[in-house]
């Protein structure tokens, strides 16, 4: 059998719609799974595709049928099972192979990794790649992190399955090691944000206004041929519209109200304050997935302390403004944490590629990140995309609506996390003058910590002991 280009481990939901993907783009692959079953059902899925796909049942029969120097794709769950590959795999692999991790790694670990595997001599990629089943199968969105001889050795390849907008290939080298990892990490970030804004706005017409599901998602639907159109809004929009076969309800009637999570929100989190940033937006929509999942204690609580919801008025223009408003800032804190991190990891990320490589293919894939990307391009004021000048429009004109929604849905007894911790990053922001120096005079007078003084060089204490 002819040695393959790339080869492929782990046939999994994402591994085996990668396989095909690269199959069908006439591109040679060695398949291998840990459970052999699993290459058969891939063979049988791929039809006449199955002849690009070259199975092997053994690790060494897989990297023996890989070309020198090898590229070989990991798409098994992050954490141990990539270290246990990684220590079965070292002894079996050669100087200048390349070894590439496509799951959702936490990029300490892929730091950690490429570490590794470059004291032997060996290539080691972190693959951020998003989309779904679909986007794997018919083009991802890919976020590269590794060396630029990687790069060119994978670049022809991962540019012939990604996804496309209007003919650009959406995947790039962002820097080296880590950064393909952490720059999929804050796609979802911004992910759990975008949809947590989608399920508020969701109950408050819902809860607020008493519309059914398909209603809500016929006026979703109509907002998707808008400025608001995304990915996650459309699959919003039809979803709000199917019904159980079983009961005849609306589906989501049916669902329970408690979501899981595997984690990337929550490291995007973790790293912003590591980084002495701040992802409020996100860190609001990690926690109501947290509380979403207290369904015991929600109860318990509702009984105790009540869980009244006020009808509310408000029109759908203005929801979709505040949502348009929520969604910038929601954004903007993502692509903080980038710069942030490029910043201080040294890492010269591209804020720009990134929102075009995001365009198409991956989750969050919307009309905004078209914008965004023309405002990077643009260089904004301080790297600041609530400075760039066709961003500033928007939100002068879309906040307004924001925080009418807010303060109705507070009001009315609605929980709006994302909604108002976006608003509240806004107000906290556009404030040149805040409230800290409060904060300063209590450090001071509590522990003697100094603060500064307007208009004057050094450090000062207060009056406070005298
Ligand atoms: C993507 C998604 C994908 C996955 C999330 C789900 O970009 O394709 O983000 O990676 O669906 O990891 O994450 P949670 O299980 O944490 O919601």
């Amino acid at each position: 059998m002819a040695q393959a280009r790339i080869g492929l481990y782990g046939l999994g939901t994402m591994g085996s719609a990668l396989a095909l993907n690269l199959a069908e783009q006439g591109i040679p692959v060695a398949i291998g799974n840990r459970e052999t079953d699993g290459i058969g059902a891939v063979l049988d899925k791929a039809g006449p595709l199955a002849a690009h796909l070259h199975p092997h049942e053994t690790l060494d029969g897989l990297v023996a049928g890989l070309k020198v120097p090898r590229l070989l794709l990991l798409m098994i769950p992050s954490d141990a099972p990539v270290d246990e590959m990684i220590a079965a795999l070292l002894p079996r692999l050669a100087p200048e192979d390349t070894l590439i991790d496509g799951g959702n790694a936490d990029f300490h670990d892929t730091r950690r990794r490429a570490a590794l595997l470059s004291g032997h001599g060996l290539h080691y990629v972190g693959l951020g790649i998003s989309g779904g089943e679909a986007g794997a199968r018919h083009g991802p969105s890919m976020m590269f992190g590794g060396s630029i001889e990687s790069w060119d050795r994978l670049r022809d390849i991962l540019m012939t399955i990604a996804a496309r907008y209007e003919g650009d290939p959406c995947v790039d080298r962002m820097g080296p090691d880590g950064t393909g990892h952490f720059v999929k990490t804050v796609h979802n970030g911004i992910e759990y944000a975008e949809m947590q804004v989608l399920a508020e706005i969701y109950g408050l017409l819902h809860y607020g206004a008493v519309w059914p599901a398909a209603e809500i998602g016929k006026l979703f639907e109509t907002w998707a041929n808008g400025p608001l159109r995304s990915y996650l809004l459309e699959i919003t929009a039809r979803l709000l519209q199917h019904h159980d076969p079983e009961t005849g309800h609306p589906m989501v009637d049916v669902i329970t109200d408690s979501a899981g999570q595997k984690g990337t929100g929550r490291w995007s989190v973790i790293e912003a304050l590591r980084l002495g940033q701040s992802l409020s937006t996100v860190e609001a929509a990690v926690a109501a997935r947290n509380w979403s999942a207290e369904k015991d204690t929600r109860q318990a609580v509702q009984a105790a302390l009540g869980g009244a919801r006020d009808l509310l008025e408000i029109d759908a223009p203005t929801l979709s403004e505040a949502m348009l408003a929520a969604r910038i800032l929601g954004h903007a804190q993502g692509f903080r944490l980038l710069r942030t991190a490029s910043e201080a990891y040294d890492w010269g990320l591209d804020l720009a590629r990134i929102a075009e490589i995001w365009r198409a293919g991956c989750i969050i894939r919307s009309d905004l990140l078209s914008e965004i990307a023309t405002a990077f391009r643009a260089e904004p004021p301080g790297g600041e995309l609530i400075l760039a000048p066709q961003i500033v429009p928007v939100l002068q004109r879309s906040v307004p609506a924001l925080r009418q929604v807010v303060s109705a849905a507070v009001a009315a007894g609605h929980a709006v996390p994302v909604l108002s911790a976006a608003l509240q990053w806004h107000d906290t922001m556009r404030q040149g003058f805040g409230t800290a120096n409060i904060l300063q005079a209590q450090r001071d007078m509590f522990g003697r910590h100094g603060f500064a003084r307007l208009g004057r060089e050094g450090v000062f204490h207060g009056p406070w002991w005298d």
